[in-house]
């Protein structure tokens, strides 16, 4: 596994700018329907994360043949992003009903992103909270998707996630047994944030601001 390092020119081409601004409008309408259509009427995990830090966080980090995963994608604007700005991108979401939507606003914005329905949960993997309270919040079970991926989590130089409140150490416990040790984890926070780490701690961002 390569070390990342940030690239030397961040300079984002007038027409990349002009899809991804297109990908992030269409992915904000998706967003508003959802949340009429589904979230009024009961309780769903998915909220979706800030779009332009999440460009800002991952355009230093872009090098050839680099692997990009996200946990739990949703509608799939950040891993449709990762693979316009030249990553292999992945996306794992349990929501089958999501994942569709996912594939199609692919289609619709040129973009080979692949999504696989399923869990970010490894098969067999079992959270051990350092108080040994073993719920996983609002990471939900199902059948876990790296088979159908065709990948395992050690074969991705980025993975992304967007923990609710709590969830963070069982994300950071799941790349420390199952990611590649030089690999990135890149955790969204509630408040817009977004947390870097490599081997478990974590590392200052290459954000320019
Ligand atoms: C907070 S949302 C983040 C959405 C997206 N990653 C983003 O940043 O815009 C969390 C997502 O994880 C999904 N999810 C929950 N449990 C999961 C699991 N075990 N495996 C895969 N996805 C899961 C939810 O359905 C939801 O879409």
């Amino acid at each position: 596994m390569d070390r990342l390092a940030p690239s030397s020119g961040i300079a984002l081409d007038p027409v990349l700018r002009a899809r991804l601004t297109a990908l992030f409008d269409e992915g904000w309408e998706i967003w508003r329907r959802f949340d009429v259509e589904v979230r009024q009427r009961e309780w769903h995990p998915f909220v979706p994360a800030d779009y332009e830090r999440m460009l800002q966080t991952l355009l230093p980090l872009r090098a050839p043949g680099r692997r990009f995963l996200e946990w739990g994608s949703g509608a799939g604007v950040i891993t449709i992003m990762a693979d316009l700005l030249g990553f292999e991108a992945y996306g794992i979401e349990l929501d089958e009903g999501l994942v569709d939507t996912a594939r199609g606003l692919a289609e619709r914005h040129g973009s080979a992103a692949r999504f696989q329905a399923g869990s970010l949960l490894p098969s067999g993997y079992r959270w051990r909270s350092p108080t040994a309270d073993d719920r996983t919040g609002t990471i939900g079970e199902g059948e876990s998707a790296y088979i159908g991926l065709g990948r395992p989590l050690d074969d991705f130089h980025l993975v992304y996630g967007y923990p609710w409140d709590g969830e963070e150490p069982l994300m950071l416990d799941l790349m420390r047994r199952y990611g590649d040790p030089g690999a990135t984890l890149l955790l969204h926070g509630g408040g817009g944030t977004v947390e870097m780490f490599r081997g478990g701690r974590r590392v200052p961002p290459l954000v320019r601001t």
